[in-house]
């Protein structure tokens, strides 16, 4: 939206200097009190043959009094430009409450496919707080594209193939009476789980009776070894969308390695036909230290001696099916950054193929999510820490704040549950994604900190005010747009979300998004304690109204996008 005051300001500087147009680009100032946008002399400095604070002062002064909406002024090699407040406050509110629900987003990515492969647990064990960081900053990804107008589709890649189940399956077989498998199958497949594994190690004939198990599986025979792998799965996928729904995620392909199985073949053949694979110690491998001189001492391994496929095997086949089927923009692993190495080896092997879409395939890498003093999340029996009693637990937290702040509320274990997941969802995106995050649950549940309730909160405050006025019959009148000379800063900054919705999506980073929501909110509630909102002149009151409303909109337009709840009151 500051297009119309920022075209204007281009024609006027590619006139008076020279420069074409596209190569005019303005920035955002270093300092907000510097001005609104800003144009860097330097490019100008060599064919005016004179210093870049030389060139901005005279620029200065030939543009000034052609501005309209705007002045100028020069500071050392930079023009800053102050856009009219009137002009601004009008625009932005207008154009924000034209936009409403769809403030911030576009239609730019039309007609193009984003392919965002996200959360993708392992059936057999509940998910864990491994997963919870690719489940909400894929989903966030995914709403960040839509709302760019992309076409997305959000795949679960879940982890339901490989040897370990023959070992599962040969556990269900011997003990599932022992540890009550029909009775809690997702506890007793974890404890399954975790037995057929150390049998593998120390006994002989359960090792075997294994292998033979994942052969069976594998050759697709329809017979007990799959009736119990498909129960499995199903099993699995339930307790996922449970905790899915919770969260308000959804896939739109569930598509597990086992999917890709028919395709593993043709897969091979695929990579052998463009002629990169070779033969190490009876094992079918793609060298890959000649597009990645890293890569020299690991090549993909596609087919292992005894004739079994492997992860790599699955993800080629996976790539290919996708490339084949939707002709992808992009196609992102929300995947944590343990396993850069595998990625890596994938585009390496694309790029052996001379595959021009290579760069199409990113991994979206993530730090880990720790416990406070950087230990490893546990649960509080001190085993694996399972995500929906991580939930849970912040949840009730939540419900014991809320009970201490606004015991009269209404709705409470609504709030409670919203509050609870915003606090874990915002904790998970607020700062670059490749660094670890704490987990801490004082700390994100604090209604003063960088915390999503903190977020929620500042919504309902401005949502609280709305509701007052309309109750009061307030802000009716004609505004007086002059009273919002002195917000400058809130304008200018929800002028810029469209542009950080942008950028969030462009760099998979959804903390920029998040970094501009705190800064609106502690701007907001700055202004707030600076401007009377009710019971002031009817113009005064209806032009701040106007702001808090169009503030508030911006607001839950990013909560949105994040996968933050916005109760009306908390
Ligand atoms: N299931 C894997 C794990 O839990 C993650 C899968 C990620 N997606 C993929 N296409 N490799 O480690």
């Amino acid at each position: 939206m500051l297009q119309r005051f920022a075209d204007p300001i281009r024609d006027l500087l590619a006139a008076k200097s020279g420069l074409p147009r596209n190569e005019i680009r303005l920035e955002q100032p270093r300092d907000e009190k510097l001005g609104d946008l800003a144009f860097p002399c330097f490019v100008l400095a060599k064919s005016k043959k004179a210093a870049p604070p030389a060139v901005a002062a005279e620029l200065a002064r030939s543009l000034a009094p052609e501005l309209r909406e705007a002045t100028v002024t020069a500071t050392g090699p930079y023009l800053n430009f102050r856009i009219d407040r009137l002009a601004l406050a009008q625009e932005v509110l207008a154009t924000v409450g034209r936009a409403g629900s769809g403030y911030g987003g576009s239609d730019e990515g039309a007609g193009k496919t984003i392919v965002i492969d996200f959360s993708s647990p392992n059936i057999a064990k509940p998910m864990h707080v491994g997963h919870i960081r690719s489940t909400i900053i894929g989903a966030a990804l995914v709403r960040l594209h839509r709302a760019l107008g992309y076409r997305t589709v959000g795949i679960n890649h879940i982890g339901d193939w490989g040897a370990q189940f023959g070992g599962l399956v040969v556990a269900i077989r011997r003990w599932r009476d022992e540890v009550g498998l029909e009775a809690d199958p997702v506890r007793g497949l974890l404890e399954l789980y975790q037995r057929s594994k150390h049998a593998v190690d120390t006994d002989e004939a359960f090792r075997a009776e294994a292998i033979a198990a994942y052969q069976e599986l594998e050759s697709g025979k329809e017979g007990e070894v799959r009736r119990l792998w498909r129960w499995v799965t199903e099993v699995s996928l339930r307790g996922f969308d449970a905790t899915y729904r919770r969260l308000g995620i959804q896939h739109d392909l569930v598509r597990g390695e086992s999917f890709y199985e028919p395709f593993l073949e043709p897969t091979v053949e695929r990579v052998t036909a463009a002629g990169v694979t070779e033969v190490s110690q009876g094992a079918l491998v793609v060298m890959l230290g000649g597009v990645d001189k890293g890569l020299k001492e690991t090549p993909c391994l596609l087919r292992q001696t005894n004739g079994t496929t492997l992860y790599a095997t699955r993800d080629l086949a996976g790539l290919f099916h996708r490339w084949d089927e939707f002709r992808f923009e992009r196609c992102l692993y929300v995947v944590g950054a343990e396993q850069k190495l595998h990625f890596r080896q994938l585009k390496a092997v694309l790029a052996r193929m001379q595959l021009d879409w290579e760069p199409r395939v990113e991994h979206v890498d993530f730090g880990l999510l720790l416990g406070k003093g950087r230990v490893k999340l546990a649960s509080r029996k001190g085993e694996v820490l399972v995500l929906d009693e991580l939930i849970d637990e912040v949840v009730e937290e939540a419900r014991a704040v809320i009970d201490a702040k606004n015991p009269e509320l209404a709705d409470k274990d609504k709030v409670a549950e919203a509050v609870g997941i915003g606090a874990i969802v915002f904790n998970d995106l607020k700062r670059e994604r490749i660094r670890d995050v704490i987990f801490d649950k004082d700390d994100i549940l604090s209604f003063e900190g960088d915390t999503g309730p903190y977020l929620q909160y500042t919504h309902a405050r401005l949502g609280a005010i709305e509701r007052k006025a309309g109750e009061r019959g307030e802000g009716r009148e004609t505004p007086d747009w002059t009273v919002l000379e002195n917000s400058g800063p809130i304008l200018m900054r929800m002028a810029r979300f469209p542009d950080v919705v942008r950028s969030a999506a462009a760099h998979c980073e959804p903390s920029e998004l998040s970094t501009f929501l705190i800064g609106l909110a502690r701007e907001i509630s700055g202004w707030l304690t600076d401007n009377r909102v009710l019971g002031e002149a009817p113009p005064t009151t209806a032009a701040r109204l106007g702001l808090v409303r169009n503030a508030r909109i911006v607001l839950a337009n990013g909560m949105e996008l994040l996968g933050l709840a916005h109760p009306s009151e908390m």
